[in-house]
């Protein structure tokens, strides 16, 4: 087909590119068919999977999934999303740990539609936000289909976070821009594990509060917690929350929750946006604006993920067996990493700093070629810009036990 001729809108034409990460994935699965599944180390896809290679699911949430009545099961759900669900979902990201602010929430299909919801409504056209130089690549996506551009500071240093690149970036754009969002993916960022230190998040609280001592900028922090409920405990993991009290009003901060790791529920699209507002009125505000952007974008979310959540939420049964669950899942995952962790010690392998989580990330001159030599190996993980990334929710233990002498070969 030529290319000479096109019917979409200037603001919507951009290369074709394809997917790494699925593209990665199927070719681990094509391997898998070939050579069997005991053969290949398939680390390509971000969700837990069992040592059988099968997708791992709560099993109180499925048994409540699959008992949903019709009604529950397929009707609409209102635009800003079930009442119960807001005040639960609400519930399932803070644990107890809400710090002295006004909150609302939002459901959004997802994360994802958090964090779509928050480049829309709390940027401009053209602006830039700013993201790690290690991050999510939907970040930019999102962005650059809203007409928006991502700016990245340099994640680490040494065994920490770079909080120096992170405010001289943030001083640059606040000096720039008269609003500024700032995306941060902790605890257990997606790609390296990473989780912000306490003291690190003093350091940027801090000075977030002094930059918004000038009232003519206005300052979003939009944190996102898709990993939360896999990094530590459940209260170490929202200890940073306190972080977030008595905001002055141009600070805002944000929080996108996913019911995607933390309930299994990834294909059923259930998450939130929630906020954290120095006034009952900069609350309301943003209920009023991201309801409207459901509205334009997706109308209302799944109904059934977020009756699942509100009920677990309302039945201490149900939620401790949940809780329980999810234990064990993270147990396992636990193991994977520590093992991981301890191989790539041994055999000198230098990863990105690491806390918790579903990756690690091997920084390396040619991630491609590393990836593409590891292949014919039969160990398929995802080549970013920059590094490696390893997924140890994909794969058993014993492979995350082979894997980093394989990869130390070859970066
Ligand atoms: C860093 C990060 N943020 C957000 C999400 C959102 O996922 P979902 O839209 O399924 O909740 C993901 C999922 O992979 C992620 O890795």
């Amino acid at each position: 087909m030529s290319n000479s001729f096109s019917m979409v809108a200037p603001h919507s034409k951009r290369p074709v590119v394809p997917d790494v990460i699925f593209g990665t994935g199927r070719e681990a699965q094509d391997a898998e068919a070939k050579y069997g599944f005991e053969k290949v180390i398939n680390s390509t896809l971000g969700v837990l999977m069992d040592d059988s290679g099968q997708l791992a699911f709560l099993p109180t949430v499925m048994e409540r999934l699959h008992t949903l009545p019709d009604s529950e099961l397929g009707a609409y759900a209102p635009i800003a999303g079930l009442p119960d669900y807001l005040s639960a979902v609400q519930d399932a990201c803070f644990r107890g740990h809400k710090p002295n602010a006004y909150s609302e929430a939002v459901a959004t299909p997802g994360g994802t539609g958090a964090i779509k919801h928050a480049v829309w409504n709390y940027t401009e056209m053209g602006d830039e936000i700013l993201i790690a130089n290690w991050y999510w690549a939907p970040y930019k996506t999102i962005a650059e289909e809203h007409g928006r551009r991502v700016r990245t500071f340099d994640y680490f240093k040494g065994d920490g976070m770079n909080v120096d690149a992170f405010k001289a970036a943030a001083s640059e754009l606040i000096a720039a821009q008269e609003r500024v969002l700032i995306i941060l993916n902790t605890p257990a960022h997606n790609p390296t594990g990473y989780s912000i230190s306490d003291g690190e998040w003093q350091e940027i609280m801090g000075f977030l509060r002094e930059k918004a001592a000038d009232p003519s900028k206005k300052i979003i922090l939009m944190v996102d917690v898709a990993y939360i409920d896999f990094a530590g405990s459940i209260d170490a993991s929202r200890d940073f929350f306190k972080h977030f009290g008595d905001l002055p009003q141009n600070l805002l901060v944000l929080t996108a929750f996913s019911l995607s790791k933390g309930y299994t529920m990834y294909g059923m699209r259930g998450g939130a946006i929630i906020c954290l507002a120095a006034t009952q009125d900069l609350a309301m505000e943003f209920k009023d604006v991201c309801a409207y952007s459901n509205r334009a974008a997706w109308s209302n979310g799944t109904r059934a993920a977020m009756r699942v959540l509100a009920d677990i939420y309302k039945d201490p049964a149900l939620f401790n067996k949940a809780e329980e669950e999810r234990q064990v899942f993270k147990a396992m995952l636990d193991r994977r990493n520590a093992v991981f962790m301890e191989e790539a010690k041994k055999v000198g392998l230098e990863t990105c700093p690491f806390r918790d989580g579903f990756f690690i990330t091997i920084p390396c001159k040619d991630p491609a070629s590393v990836s593409n030599a590891l292949k014919k190996e039969n160990l398929f993980a995802i080549p970013l810009q920059g590094g490696l990334r390893f997924a140890p929710c994909a794969v058993s233990e014993e492979k995350c036990r082979v894997a980093p002498a394989m990869i130390k070969k070859y970066v």
